[in-house]
């Protein structure tokens, strides 16, 4: 029970007094979460050119079956305006037909901005927040996202994900923090401050939800939704933690894992959901099960013979509401389940008590829509300089040779740009924009430049020369004119990368960048002209042929519409990049390690300890300035239980460029009773300096930071020697030992 002084105990008393008045039938409806498109006039999937609403699928599903939640849209994305008609007409529908007059609960993917609102503001994605190495970036995402989702009436964002991802191959990698614990936990967090501010209740606040629980990010074969190894030990140490800092954040629901984790799938691991999310993590709201995943485990996991049992299976392993998304159909298993006696009622209050908790919480039932014109910073220009802000931090460079960037004297200079990429805003914001994948150029936003444009503006149209070289798997187009432009330019710009698309569409079975792409590289080297390679994708997709013959490569990520303006500041030199890798950067499709690379992960082909070399390391990216590292002390070099560590070192400017440095603090455990990571990040700081300015930089090393889980799945911390790194490149840190006493 929750003590009076526990400011929850409101809304859960009002879920109470709702739920005891509630009929098993408006139980199963408050349960169950569909599709807009459920409600509209014609097919689920004809993606209506409107979105009219029909009032007999209102009557049936909103009343008849009682549905509690709505999700998403149809093909195009509604304007504010829109979005204001159809969540107010569902509103009131609901408030005027049904008995108790629950408004609906309505979600969406806003995975970076409101992005299924026309014209709201597009953010770089998580893995581009990430690169920033900037929580202040993921804080902004969170709250301007939830301010233009509460101006289209929307109080429930399916984001962020806090998935670490270990598998460069899987599509989704480009949704998430990046393949490490601490990074994911402090960016999430972040995210959640901004999304949820002072009360999920305030017009300019949502609900956020947590996505996917838990070990999806790290399919073994790299395909999307296929099967995760990861023993407890690992799933404690490297997964859960973003997931309990989130919760003790203040999130209140929670989005299961459509895979499966050592042969369990993730929507009936009773232990998972029930005992460690809702039990240990004490998540008080409610967990969601991802987009027809009760299907899915009929059809894809083979662990239910019908949708029925599946249902059983899902519900009393802890899942509380169902994305079904088609229709009733979830609902009305749940009453045949518990009135047979499969499901006890106790297990349905519990998940309508969260739902209907979740709902109060919220003042769904003080205002379940908001009028457009209340919200004036919608997709304003501020809000767009913030994206570009983040864009431009998060964006790394991995190689400037001779310091060809910045790009000298913008009035002369001559550019070539080319690429499947350079002309094309679908190739800066990524999936989950205006559409799902993301690939259809019909909702660009008018007004934003593809990198092409930007460059345009900067240097003037007469001096940008474009072909666009070729598309992403297809043949070169018209070489000819390419090498006769290229040899008419001083610098030539290829822009590469990823068609957008996500989930199971984003499936590959190679991590090489497609080899039509890497052509067009050889082919321009051969004008001899410098090269700059402008990566716009979510993977690190493998470049090794063509790495050498590039005298700069920018890894944009999907930046998002500002993106190209960002990346035109950056190559003049009006920006000075400092954006560092979240993820490991490969050299061979088949050599996927990440940055822990744990003991016998080093071994190379000789039996010698150098096997790890990717191409660029977690933590590692260029600025047009650099900086000098000195006076790293620590206040002791043993300590025992309970104590910390203070360490400081000064950071110098050493360059002729103002620049941001990201400072990184790593901890080695020398010997461990399980083999231990190669490090682990435990501390970042993004510090400002001009040309010969110093600063100190001060961290604590607690206790906690020296622990990993042992094979008893609990924290230890292990007495012996410990390593501390710190710098701004991994393969350029400075190091200090201390040794951890266990005894006093
Ligand atoms: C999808 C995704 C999930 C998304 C949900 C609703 O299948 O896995 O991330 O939030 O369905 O669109």
């Amino acid at each position: 029970m929750l003590s009076t002084s526990d400011p929850d105990a409101v809304y859960f008393a009002k879920a109470d007094s709702l739920l005891n008045l509630l009929t098993l039938e408006e139980k199963a409806g408050q349960m169950t979460n569909i599709g807009l498109t459920a409600l509209t006039q014609g097919e689920f999937w004809t993606q209506a050119d409107t979105l009219l609403l029909d009032s007999a699928k209102m009557s049936n599903l909103l009343i008849t079956h009682g549905v509690g939640s709505v999700q998403n849209k149809g093909k195009y994305p509604p304007s504010k305006e829109e979005w204001y008609r159809i969540v107010k007409s569902i509103q009131d529908f609901t408030k005027a037909n049904s008995r108790h007059q629950i408004p609906v609960l309505f979600g969406i993917d806003g995975v970076h901005g409101a992005t299924y609102t026309a014209g709201s503001t597009i953010f770089p994605h998580q893995i581009a927040l990430a690169a920033t190495w900037n929580p202040e970036f993921s804080r902004i995402t969170g709250e301007v996202t939830a301010y233009e989702l509460r101006a289209s009436s929307i109080p429930w964002n399916y984001a962020p994900v806090l998935d670490v991802s270990m598998q460069p191959l899987w599509g989704r990698i480009f949704e998430t923090f990046g393949e490490d614990t601490y990074i994911n936990r402090v960016m999430g967090a972040a995210y959640i401050e901004g999304a949820q501010g002072k009360s999920i209740s305030d017009s300019i606040s949502v609900a956020v939800c947590l996505k996917h629980f838990i070990g999806y990010g790290t399919p073994v074969s790299g395909k999307d939704r296929s099967p995760a190894l990861i023993p407890e030990h690992y799933l404690r140490q490297y997964y859960l933690e973003p997931f309990r800092d989130a919760i003790d954040k203040g999130t209140l629901t929670v989005m299961l894992n459509s895979g499966a984790v050592n042969g369990v799938p993730g929507h009936i691991d009773k232990y998972l959901i029930t005992d460690v999310l809702k039990g240990e993590l004490g998540l008080k709201g409610f967990v969601i099960t991802d987009w027809g995943d009760i299907a899915r485990l009929v059809e894809n996991h083979f662990v239910a013979k019908d949708k029925r049992e599946a249902t059983k299976l899902a519900v009393l392993a802890g899942a509380d509401m169902c994305m079904v998304p088609y229709d009733a159909s979830f609902a009305m298993d749940v009453i045949d389940l518990v009135q047979s006696g499969e499901i006890p009622m106790s297990r349905i209050d519990d998940a309508v008590r969260r739902i209907l908790f979740v709902k109060f919480k919220l003042g769904l039932f003080e205002k379940s829509y908001h009028h457009p014109a209340n919200f004036p910073e919608f997709a304003s220009d501020s809000f767009a300089n913030l994206s570009r802000m983040a864009a431009v931090e998060g964006i790394t460079l991995l190689k400037n040779e001779n310091n060809i960037l910045p790009l000298k004297d913008n009035a002369r200079t001559k550019v070539f740009v080319t690429g499947p990429t350079a002309n094309s805003l679908t190739s800066l914001n990524g999936p989950w924009s205006r559409t799902f994948k993301g690939d259809d150029p019909t909702y660009d936003d008018k007004g934003k430049k593809t990198f092409l444009q930007a460059m345009q503006a900067k240097y003037g149209n007469g001096n940008v020369l474009y072909e666009q070289g070729t598309d992403f798997t297809g043949d070169i187009i018209d070489k000819t004119s390419i090498l006769s432009k290229a040899s008419n330019s001083e610098v030539v710009f290829i822009c590469l990368g990823e068609q957008p698309t996500t989930e199971k569409f984003s499936d590959i079975h190679s991590l090489d960048l497609p080899p039509n792409q890497q052509e067009l590289v050889k082919l321009l080297h051969t004008t001899g002209k410098p090269i700059v390679l402008v990566l716009l994708q979510g993977r690190p997709r493998v470049i090794r042929e063509i790495e050498p013959l590039a005298d700069a490569i920018l890894m944009a990520y999907w930046p998002g519409h500002e993106g190209g303006e960002a990346l035109a500041q950056l190559i003049s030199g009006e920006e000075s990049p400092s954006g560092k890798l979240p993820y490991t950067y490969p050299r061979y499709t088949n050599t996927l390690h990440t940055y822990q690379h744990k003991g016998s992960d080093k071994l190379d082909d000789n039996f010698g300890m150098n096997g790890f070399n990717p191409q660029w390391q977690f933590g590692y990216g260029l600025s047009y300035t650099s900086f000098g590292y000195s006076n790293f002390t620590l206040s002791t070099d043993t300590i025992n239980t309970n104590y910390s560590i203070k360490g400081e070192v000064t950071v110098t400017n050493t360059g002729k460029y103002a620049g941001k440095e990201v400072v990184q603090l790593y901890i080695r455990d020398v010997v461990a009773s399980i083999t231990p990571d190669d490090r682990k990040l435990v501390g970042f700081e993004k510090i400002s300096l001009n040309p010969g300015q110093s600063a100190k930089v001060s961290f604590t090393v607690s206790f906690n930071d020296l622990k990993f889980v042992g094979l008893n799945n609990k924290w230890i911390a292990e007495e012996g020697d410990f390593e501390l790194l710190i710098g701004g490149n991994p393969s350029d840190m400075v190091k200090k030992s201390f040794y951890y006493k266990t005894s006093k």
